[in-house]
């Protein structure tokens, strides 16, 4: 790498935020990704605070280290939980995750938002504060989707099982008669097509990654090593298992990414 030649780093807790680094290569096609999967510990959604934001803290300072020129948290429980501390812990600038509330507000013709995301999510404070801040008098449903990200991990992007599950999922949401459903999780933007065909035509779906992917080219503009020429490299990381990550990456990438261990 030479001094200009930076990467973005970006993390989630598995391949969920891929979806995120879909919308950035599409935005920045010359920016090499260093993208780690924090799969060991996959998924954050059930797990403690506290330790989504320890493992968030020790993903984010790993990247730093390994020379990001920004780091991006593509997992919407990691920055719940942490994305004030790693914007204190880290010197780069840390682009966090949130569920869209705000363009959900805003789209949403009967007032009646649902939002679909981990437990983890829907109960931090930064969710709240969204809820409070940006909902602007629309009710918000919140629907929990406990095993949603495992499904997509195992390679579930369609398919009977998945089907299932997700008619039980929604089922609040059409009972609470939402006509928008904002993705809060990384992860379901690999399973919209099967979302939109179980909520119906008449529900809208809203996923932030294309808005991410906006603010990261904003705060890149000043950037002396902005890479404009040629594309970029992709290089993914796993806390697990590299082979079966390697499996699914390819599957949501369209094409063979290598990746390799990271004990972090
Ligand atoms: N992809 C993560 C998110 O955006 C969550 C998946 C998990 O529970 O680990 O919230």
């Amino acid at each position: 790498m030479d001094g200009t030649r930076r990467p973005i780093g970006m993390f989630d807790s598995g391949v969920g935020g891929l979806s995120v680094a879909r919308e950035i290569r599409r935005t920045l096609p010359a920016e090499d990704l260093l993208y780690v999967a924090d799969t060991a510990y996959c998924p954050y959604g059930d797990r403690p605070l506290e330790e989504v934001r320890t493992r968030a803290l020790a993903v984010g300072r790993y990247l730093e280290r390994a020379g990001a020129k920004l780091v991006v948290a593509a997992c919407n429980t990691a920055s719940g939980a942490a994305l004030e501390q790693l914007r204190q812990a880290l010197a780069v600038p840390v682009v966090g995750l949130e569920p869209a509330v705000k363009t959900g507000a805003a789209v949403t013709r009967n007032r009646k938002l649902g939002v679909m995301a981990t437990a983890g999510t829907l109960a931090s404070a930064r969710f709240a504060r969204l809820v409070r801040d940006h909902a602007h008098g629309v009710e918000v449903v919140p629907q929990p989707c406990p095993g949603l990200a495992d499904l997509v991990e195992e390679g579930h992007f369609d398919g009977e099982r998945l089907q299932a599950w997700l008619e039980q999922l929604t089922q609040p949401l059409k009972r609470a008669g939402v006509d928008t459903v904002v993705l809060g999780c990384t992860h379901y933007a690999f399973v919209s097509e099967p979302i939109a065909r179980v909520l119906g035509p008449a529900v809208q779906l809203v996923d932030s990654a294309p808005a991410i992917a906006r603010r990261t080219e904003h705060l890149l503009r000043g950037d002396a090593g902005r890479r404009t020429n040629g594309s970029g490299t992709f290089t993914v990381l796993t806390t697990g298992d590299p082979r079966a990550v390697a499996l699914v990456v390819a599957r949501l990438w369209g094409a063979a990414v290598p990746v390799d261990t990271v004990a972090v």
